[in-house]
Parts: C-alpha cells; sequence; structure tokens
C-alpha cells in the first residue's frame, strides 16, 4: 500500500515553492492537502484574499494532490490524528519562529504511528510576504472589500474596527501592526464615523452633512486603503432616501452601513438624555430595515440596526425587544449602545440576548465602557468592536498644543520634539519623492 503523505498550506499565493513541496510529497506517496481554513488563517495573521472555497479548488487541481481536506486549526493534530499519515512534508522555514512549536507538535502526534516530518529545503528568491505586498499595492476592488466584512466576521473571535475620517487615518488602520508573542494584531477594517465626519468638517454631528459630501471624503479613504468599511448611517434618514444611501454605499464597495432608530433631529448618542432624542417605532424601523435589504443589488452588503434604548434611559427589556424585532425585519446585525461606564447594561444585553439568537453579529462602540477588553466582549457573544473616534480625538489635542506653542514662542523651533520631522512626513506616504 503506498505511504499517506499530509501537507498543510494556506494556499492563497501558489508559488514554485509550493509546487516543490507538493512533487517533494508526492514523491513518497499519495499527498492530502490540508488547505487551512480562514478562521485558522486568521488566528495568526491576516485573512487570505482569496476565500476558502476557492483555494481548495485551486490546490485540488495540482498535479500531485491525491485528496483536499480543511484544516481547522492553525495545529496540524487534529488533522493528523484522523489521517494517520506516514510522512508530514513542509517547507524548512517551520524550524524557526513562532511555527517551531507547531512543528514540534507535529513530530510528538505522528511519531506515534511511526511518521516522520520532512523538511523541504526553502524555494529561494520567492517570498509569499513579497508577493502579499505586491498584491496590497496593487489594491483591491469594491466586490473583494465589501465581501471580507463577512468573512472576517465569520473567520475570527472578534474584528476590531478602527474610526478613519481621512486618507491618513486610512492608512493608519489599513498599515499600522504590533506583534505580541509571534502574533501580528492589526485592524480589520474602518468606521466612517459621523461624528468624526462632521467635526472634521467643523459641522456639529446632527446629519447635516450629507451623504454625497461624506462620500467625496470617504473616497480619500477608499483610494489608498483595501480593508472593509463599516458606514455610520445615522437615522438613514427618510425611508425614500435611505434606499439610495445603500445602492450608494454599496456600488463603493462599502461592507455594511449601522443606522440607529431615531427620528427628528439625531443628536450624538454620547449625550444620552441630556438632550431631547426620540426613538422610532419598532414597526417604522423595521419597515426601513426592509426598505434597505430590498435596495441592495448583492448579497454581501449588510444593514445593521443599532437600538438606542439604553442611551435613552430606557430598559435591556425594551433593548432585546427590538433588537428580536430588527432581525425579524432582516437586519444582519445589532449594534448595542450604550454610554453606561460599567458595560453592565450591555453585558446583560449581550448574555440575553445570546440565548435567543447564536448567530446574529453583536456590534459595540465602547467609548465610555472601555477599559472592557476585546477577549471580554468576545466571551459575551460580542462579533465587531468599533473604535468610533479615537483618531480625531488623539490628533485634536495634539495640534492645539503645536499651535499654542507657535504662539506662545513666536517661532515653531519649540514645536519640534511634537512633530513629525520634514524627513520623515517626506517618506510618509510612498511616491513622494
Ligand atoms: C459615531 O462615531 O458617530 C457614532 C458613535 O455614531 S457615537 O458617537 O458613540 O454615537
Ligand atoms: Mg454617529
Amino acid at each position: 500500500m503506498s505511504k499517506r503523505v499530509y501537507i498543510g498550506m494556506s494556499a492563497d499565493l501558489i508559488h514554485p515553492g509550493h509546487l516543490n513541496i507538493i512533487n517533494e510529497g508526492a514523491k513518497l506517496g499519495e499527498v492530502t492537502v490540508g488547505v487551512l481554513t480562514d478562521e485558522a488563517i486568521a488566528s495568526y495573521k491576516r485573512l487570505p484574499f482569496l476565500s476558502f472555497k476557492q483555494r481548495k479548488l485551486i490546490v485540488e487541481n495540482l498535479k500531485g494532490v491525491k485528496k483536499v481536506i480543511p484544516q481547522n486549526t492553525l495545529d496540524y493534530v487534529p488533522n493528523l490524528l484522523a489521517e494517520k499519515p506516514d510522512f508530514v512534508v513542509h517547507g524548512d522555514d517551520w524550524k524557526e519562529g513562532i511555527q517551531k512549536k507547531t512543528r514540534q507538535a507535529v513530530i510528538d502526534t505522528i511519531s506515534a504511528w511511526g511518521g516522520k516530518v520532512i523538511d523541504i529545503p526553502y524555494t529561494k528568491g520567492i517570498s509569499s510576504t513579497q508577493l502579499n505586498e505586491n498584491l496590497k499595492s496593487i489594491g483591491t476592488t469594491p466586490e473583494i472589500r465589501m465581501k471580507r466584512l463577512r468573512r472576517l466576521i465569520q473567520a475570527k473571535p472578534i474584528v476590531r474596527i478602527l474610526e478613519s475620517h481621512s486618507g491618513l487615518t486610512g492608512l493608519i488602520a489599513e498599515n499600522i501592526k504590533v506583534e505580541i508573542n509571534g502574533v501580528t494584531q492589526e485592524f480589520d477594517g474602518m468606521w466612517s464615523s459621523s461624528l468624526t465626519d462632521s467635526t472634521s468638517k467643523g459641522k456639529p454631528d446632527i446629519e447635516a452633512v450629507d451623504i454625497t459630501t461624506r462620500m467625496h471624503g470617504l473616497n480619500d479613504t477608499l483610494e489608498c486603503t483595501t480593508k472593509p468599511i463599516i458606514y455610520d448611517g445615522d437615522t438613514g434618514g427618510k425611508v425614500e432616501h435611505f434606499v439610495f444611501t445603500v445602492r450608494t454605499l454599496e456600488r463603493h464597495g462599502i461592507s455594511a452601513v449601522i443606522i440607529e432608530d431615531k427620528t427628528g433631529l439625531k443628536k450624538n448618542s454620547l449625550f444620552g438624555t441630556a438632550v431631547p432624542q426620540t426613538q422610532d417605532t419598532i414597526d417604522d424601523f423595521c419597515s426601513k430595515i426592509q426598505a434597505g435589504k430590498n435596495a441592495q443589488v448583492t448579497d454581501d452588503f449588510m444593514v445593521i440596526a443599532r437600538v438606542e434604548s439604553l442611551i435613552l434611559g430606557k430598559s435591556v427589556e425594551d433593548a432585546l425587544e427590538r433588537a428580536f424585532a430588527y432581525v425579524e425585519a432582516g437586519a444582519d446585525g445589532i449594534m448595542i449602545h450604550s454610554k453606561e461606564k460599567t458595560g453592565f447594561d450591555i453585558k446583560e444585553f449581550c448574555e440575553k440576548f445570546r440565548q435567543n439568537n447564536s448567530s446574529t453579529p453583536i456590534i459595540v462602540v465602547p467609548s465610555t465602557f472601555n477599559h472592557i477588553t476585546e477577549v471580554e466582549f468576545s466571551n459575551w457573544g460580542v462579533n465587531v468592536v468599533i473604535y468610533a473616534n479615537h483618531m480625531l480625538r488623539a490628533s485634536y489635542p495634539a495640534m492645539v498644543d503645536v499651535a499654542k506653542s507657535i504662539l506662545s514662542n513666536g517661532r515653531s523651533f519649540d514645536a519640534n520634539d511634537k512633530c513629525l520631522s520634514i524627513k520623515e512626513i517626506l517618506e510618509l506616504i510612498p511616491g513622494t519623492k
């Protein structure tokens, strides 16, 4: 009987290095490829460009591959126990770095039935990382970008969204990374906030900046980023207008609109009951959600309903009643908002919502209850956390500080350390030179 060979791969950008490994594997026996699912990949790096279905199809059609199965975790062990391969073949780059532990677990597992790990010398001159960078510089399409939010919600325990109100803040959401224990942490997408879009234009957050103007601004972000965008649609306006908003956003590749169940002159939620605000009736808001859902052209665009009950001093029960009605009306997600500092009301809402609904995404905007961590939110059943205003709030005090320093000193020299150097700003945006 021929030997069994197992190869795990993401297969997002197939290059000769992958073919070499499959080829070497096929010399040893019948090759089964475990294609890593979106979930498995997102647990340690950026979501792949191609969907799992597409990646599986590609690998199934490669010469030397006998069988393709999903590998649901970065850890090979579950598949190895099921497949009992004689050999696991991998590029020798996994001897170092974060993958070292994975390799050791493979050796420990397959040695139980005499299996062996075969490390294939890394193919020189090809780097997936470089290919990925090149792909990023090509950009994206509205369709690929739009679909990404649903994929991220499926793949990740929590999706992390950062406010962006300009091309520059878009680039921060797109590119800033930190590495923690070998795992790269980055933002998954951007929030187009009515508060920061209005504030950056010197206008109040009362729906005074219209969608046409906001789309002009958003276009700057679209031009220089590839990550998905969630649009703050305020109240959605009149039902007759909202259908056009949905079409406009969808056509530009925005992934989702969030509309809040308020009527009349909208004021920012963080005022709570300090200003007069009226909540919509359940029936009317459901009609608006339905109109939005009927207006979209694709299956991918999301209309998310934002429940303002807790903002308006009403009970968690009221919020739940509305949330269930909005889901029934077709909402693709529920954003539950509050200005309560403890986060207790949000926790109670999430836990009670999850008792009756295990799948509809929950979105939170922790501006006041921001001591709660992403891990805690995830444990409560939250899917998306939006950092809704932080880029604007961070930049304003820094700018005022420098303006005051110039006034106080009659020169800008004293503010040098508070500013990017001239060299840094010239190098910030590729292509400036
Ligand atoms: C926004 O960012 O504009 C929001 C969130 O709608 S909040 O400001 O908390 O209302
Ligand atoms: Mg808003």
